[in-house]
């Protein structure tokens, strides 16, 4: 396989619903692309959006509802990053537990633990992409790497979406920032959210 093969991209197309169609075989030059929703007009189509959700924030909230305009069933994943070990607020169960709340009234969005690596997980799932929200040119920098690796190690395509103006400026940091100092962070998290950051802060 080139940099891009991996077994798990080119068997993807034969595994049925659910699953994305690997591109060497769209852009194989066999005739003209053929696009998913051609090859299995009723298939699912499952995305994961991943991160540390260290809050889940209103901003989260917004690139999960605006994904399922897009996918079928959008899946929350709590994941590990690396550069964040011990640094989070919240422990892993927590940050399920808070998300699931705070997406319980949406239809077709679902939370997990992403116990490993994105891509293992993605592949696992039969996901069709791997959705991120995109605020400015910062994250986007530190972005494209990761999508590019994702590919590279079997996982599905990253789709970005650019955050709504009302959102570009909430970030976890910021609201567990604001918090810890005593400020209101009522419209930038789900009222589970407000109450989970006075408990832990000892503010109630
Ligand atoms: O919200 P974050 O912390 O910026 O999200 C980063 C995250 C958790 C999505 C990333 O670290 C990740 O995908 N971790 C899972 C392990 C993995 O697959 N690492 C390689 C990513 S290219």
């Amino acid at each position: 396989p080139g940099p891009r093969g991996g077994q798990g991209r080119d068997r993807r197309g034969e595994d049925g619903p659910g699953c994305a169609v690997g591109h060497s075989e769209a852009g194989s030059g066999a005739g003209p692309p053929t696009s998913r929703a051609g090859r299995y007009p009723h298939a699912m189509t499952l995305a994961v959006y991943p991160g540390s959700f260290d809050p889940i924030t209103t901003g989260h909230l917004d690139v999960v509802a605006r994904a399922l305009t897009l996918f079928d069933r959008v899946v929350v994943g709590i994941a590990h990053n690396a550069a964040k070990s011990g640094h989070h607020l919240f422990d892993a169960e927590t940050r399920l537990s808070l998300a699931r709340q705070a997406l319980a009234q949406l239809p077709g969005a679902e939370v997990d633990l992403v116990p490993g690596l994105l891509a293992d997980y993605c592949r696992g799932r039969g996901a069709t992409a791997i959705v991120k929200g995109l605020r400015n040119g910062t994250d986007l920098d530190a972005e494209v790497p990761m999508a590019l690796l994702n590919r590279d190690l079997g996982g599905p395509e990253t789709v970005f979406l650019a955050a709504a103006p009302a959102h570009a400026h909430v970030s976890s940091s910021l609201v567990k920032d604001v918090a810890r100092h005593g400020g209101d962070v009522s419209a930038l998290v789900p009222p589970v959210v407000a109450a989970a950051l006075r408990q832990e802060l000892g503010q109630d």
